[in-house]
C-alpha cells in the first residue's frame, strides 16, 4: 500500500465485479506467511478468500476465521486452513467489505446478515481493512438502510426503542423486518433477526451507535465506528486507499 493516506493509482475502467477483484487484490499483498487472518462475507470478501485460496494451494501458510457459515464453505472449498474465533481470539489482519464507508472511515455493514461476527472478528483484529468498489463511497452514511441484528424476543419494543434512538440522534424513517424472497423472515447464523432501518441520512453516526448499543434487544448494529484502519476502493477511476497502512 502507498505511503500517503490516501493516493490514486492507475486510473483504468472497472466493471464493478473487477473493481471489487482489484480491491481484493492490493488486499492480499498485506498478508504474509504465518498470519492470523479474519475472513469477511459478501461478494467482495470471496474474491479475497478465492485469491488468498489460490496462494494457499501454493504453499502460504495463514490460518483463518471466517465471518459467516458462508464464508466457512467457500474457504473450506480453497482448502484454507480455519479455526474458531474462541480457539484464535488474537488475529493479525482482518478484510472484509462494506456497504458504505465515509471520510472517516466509519461503515455500515450487515447487508449480508453477518454483521455480528464480522463486528466480533473484526474488533479481535489488529488491523481491520475494507475492500470495496468505488459506489459505496458515501459524504453522510445512511443511504443503505442500516442492519440491526435484534433478539426475536420483544421485536416490537426493539423496533419502537431503535426509532426514539434514531430520533434523539436528528434521524427518523421505518424499521423494517428483513425477509428471505419466500416471505419469511431472515435469520442469522447467530439465530436473531436483522431489521433494516430506512433512515436516511445518519448525521450523527456515533450518537446513533451508543443509543442502539443501550437497547437490550440490538444484539448488534451495522454501525462500524473506528474499526477500519483503512478502505482500499476501486472504481472507474482506479485503485484508491484511503486511511493507515499500518
Ligand atoms: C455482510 O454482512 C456485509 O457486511 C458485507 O460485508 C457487505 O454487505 C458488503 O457486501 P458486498 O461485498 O457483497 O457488497
Amino acid at each position: 500500500m502507498p505511503e500517503s493516506p490516501q493516493q490514486a493509482i492507475a486510473p483504468h475502467a472497472l466493471s464493478p465485479d473487477a473493481a471489487k477483484r482489484l480491491a481484493a487484490a492490493k488486499a492480499l499483498e498485506l498478508v504474509v506467511p504465518g498470519m492470523r487472518l479474519g475472513l469477511g462475507t459478501g461478494t467482495t470478501a470471496a474474491h479475497f478468500v478465492a485469491l488468498l485460496g489460490a496462494r494457499v494451494a501454493q504453499g502460504l501458510e495463514v490460518i483463518c476465521v471466517p465471518t459467516s457459515e458462508r464464508t466457512r464453505t467457500q474457504a473450506e472449498l480453497y482448502a484454507i486452513p480455519l479455526a474458531t474465533i474462541d480457539a484464535l481470539p488474537e488475529l493479525d489482519l482482518t478484510v472484509d467489505g462494506a456497504d458504505e464507508f465515509d471520510p472517516q472511515l466509519r461503515l455500515i455493514k450487515g447487508g449480508g446478515g453477518a454483521l455480528l461476527r464480522e463486528k466480533i472478528v473484526a474488533m479481535a483484529s489488529k488491523r481491520m481493512i475494507v475492500i470495496t468498489d468505488s459506489s459505496k463511497s458515501v459524504a453522510v452514511l445512511g443511504k443503505f438502510p442500516l442492519p440491526v441484528e435484534v433478539n426475536l424476543f420483544g421485536l416490537e419494543v426493539t423496533k419502537r426503542m431503535i426509532l426514539a434512538a434514531a430520533k434523539a440522534s436528528g434521524c427518523d424513517g421505518e424499521v423494517r423486518l428483513r425477509k428471505n424472497p419466500g416471505g419469511h423472515a431472515f435469520v442469522t447464523d447467530n439465530g436473531h433477526f436483522i431489521v433494516d432501518c430506512h433512515f436516511g441520512a445518519i448525521g450523527d453516526p456515533d450518537g446513533l451507535a451508543d443509543r442502539l448499543a443501550k437497547i437490550p434487544g440490538v444484539v448488534e448494529h451495522g454501525l462500524f465506528i473506528g474499526i477500519a484502519k483503512a478502505v482500499i476502493s476501486a472504481g472507474p477511476a482506479g485503485l484508491e486507499i484511503s486511511g493507515q497502512r499500518d
